[in-house]
C-alpha cells in the first residue's frame, strides 16, 4: 500500500508541473475564468486517472511524454465533472480537495464558465497533440466523448444520480444503481484504461482485458467514495461528508448498507487483480492501484 501510495505521489508531482504548463497566463478581463479552471485542476486531486492512463500505456511500451496529453486531457475533463458535480444545483457542495469548491472561491456564474472551458479545453489540447499520430488521436477524442458524454456516457450517469430512486423491485433496483455507478465514474475510468491500450495498439484481446478490469475497478471505486462519504475522516477526504444520505442518493451503499457494500467492492478488486494476471510482473502497479482504490482514506 504504501509503495503504491508514494508511486501515486511521485507521478503526481511530475504531472502538476506538466499540467500546470497547459495554462499560459492570459490577458485581459477573462482571464477570471482561466483562473478559476486553474484554481480548480492544480488543487491537489489524486491523478488516478491520469495514473491509471499512463501506466496502462506503459504495457505497451507507451513513454510517459506521448501519454501525457491523453492524461492531462482527461484530468481537465475530470476537473470539470467535479466543478459542476459542486454547483448548488447538483450537489451542491461547499469543499472539494479541501479547499472552497470553485463557486465558492468565484462564483456560479464563473464555476459554471470554468467547467465550460475544462471541457472544450480537455478536447482543444488533445486534438493538437502532435507527439500522438493522427489516427490514434483521433480515436481517442471519439473515446473521450463518448466516455464523456450523454449516450450511456457521465453525463447520463450524472443524470441518473440526481434523478434516480427506488422502484421497489430489487432486481430493478440493483440495474439502475449498476448503471449510474458504471456511466457516471466507470467510463473515465474506462476511458484511462482503454485509452492506454488504444495508444499502445494494443490487440483486441488484450483491449478486453483493461476495460473488464476498468469495470471491476470503476465500480470498486464509487464504492469506496460513497463508503468515505459515511465514514471518512472529513480532513483526509477533503469533501463535506454525510451527504449521500443528506439528499437520498441512490447507491450501493445506501440501498444494501455498508458492509456489503465493502465486500463488493473487495471482491471486485480481487477479480480486477486476476483479470490482469495475463500481464504478468507488467501489471504490478495495477495491482495495486486496484487494492489502493478500496483502501484510500481520500
Ligand atoms: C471524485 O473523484 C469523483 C468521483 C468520481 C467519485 P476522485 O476521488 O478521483 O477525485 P480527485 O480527483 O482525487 O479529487
Ligand atoms: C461525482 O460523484 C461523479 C462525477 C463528478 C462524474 P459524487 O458526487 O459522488 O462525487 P463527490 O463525492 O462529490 O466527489
Ligand atoms: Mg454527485
Ligand atoms: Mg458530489
Ligand atoms: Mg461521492
Amino acid at each position: 500500500m504504501s509503495d503504491i501510495v508514494e508511486k501515486l505521489t511521485s507521478f503526481s508531482k511530475h504531472f502538476n508541473t506538466d499540467l500546470e504548463k497547459c495554462f499560459p497566463f492570459a490577458d485581459g478581463a477573462e482571464n477570471r475564468v482561466i483562473e478559476a479552471m486553474k484554481y480548480s485542476v492544480m488543487n491537489g486531486g489524486k491523478r488516478l486517472r491520469p495514473y491509471l492512463l499512463c501506466k496502462c500505456a506503459e504495457l505497451f511500451d507507451v513513454d510517459y511524454k506521448t501519454a501525457f496529453p491523453a492524461a492531462a486531457s482527461l484530468e481537465m475533463l475530470h476537473s470539470y465533472s467535479l466543478i459542476h458535480d459542486d454547483l448548488p444545483a447538483m450537489d451542491n457542495d461547499d469543499l472539494r480537495r479541501g479547499k472552497p469548491t470553485c463557486h465558492k472561491q468565484f462564483d456560479e456564474a464563473t464555476a459554471i464558465l470554468a467547467g465550460d472551458g475544462l471541457l472544450t479545453y480537455a478536447f482543444e489540447y488533445l486534438s493538437n497533440a502532435l507527439v500522438i499520430r493522427p489516427e490514434i488521436r483521433l480515436a481517442l477524442i471519439q473515446l473521450l466523448s463518448s466516455a464523456a458524454g450523454a449516450f450511456k456516457g457521465m453525463v447520463s450517469g450524472q443524470t441518473l444520480d440526481i434523478y434516480a430512486t427506488s422502484t421497489g423491485n430489487t432486481q430493478k433496483d440493483e440495474e439502475i444503481i449498476s448503471r449510474l455507478e458504471e456511466m457516471k465514474t466507470g467510463r473515465l475510468l474506462r476511458y484511462a484504461c482503454e485509452a492506454g491500450a488504444v495508444l499502445g495498439k494494443a490487440d483486441i484481446e488484450k483491449r478486453n482485458v483493461l476495460i473488464s478490469y476498468s469495470r471491476k475497478i470503476g465500480q470498486a471505486f464509487q464504492i469506496a467514495d460513497d463508503i468515505l462519504d459515511r465514514e471518512g475522516d472529513q480532513k483526509l477526504v477533503g469533501k463535506t461528508l454525510h451527504k449521500d444520505d443528506a439528499q437520498s442518493k441512490f447507491t450501493f451503499v445506501s440501498y444494501y448498507g455498508i458492509e456489503p457494500a465493502r465486500q463488493k467492492a473487495k471482491q471486485l478488486i480481487e477479480q480486477a487483480i486476476d483479470e490482469i494476471s495475463v500481464f504478468g510482473d507488467k501489471a504490478i502497479d495495477l495491482q495495486n492501484l486496484a487494492r489502493y482504490i478500496v483502501e484510500r482514506q481520500y
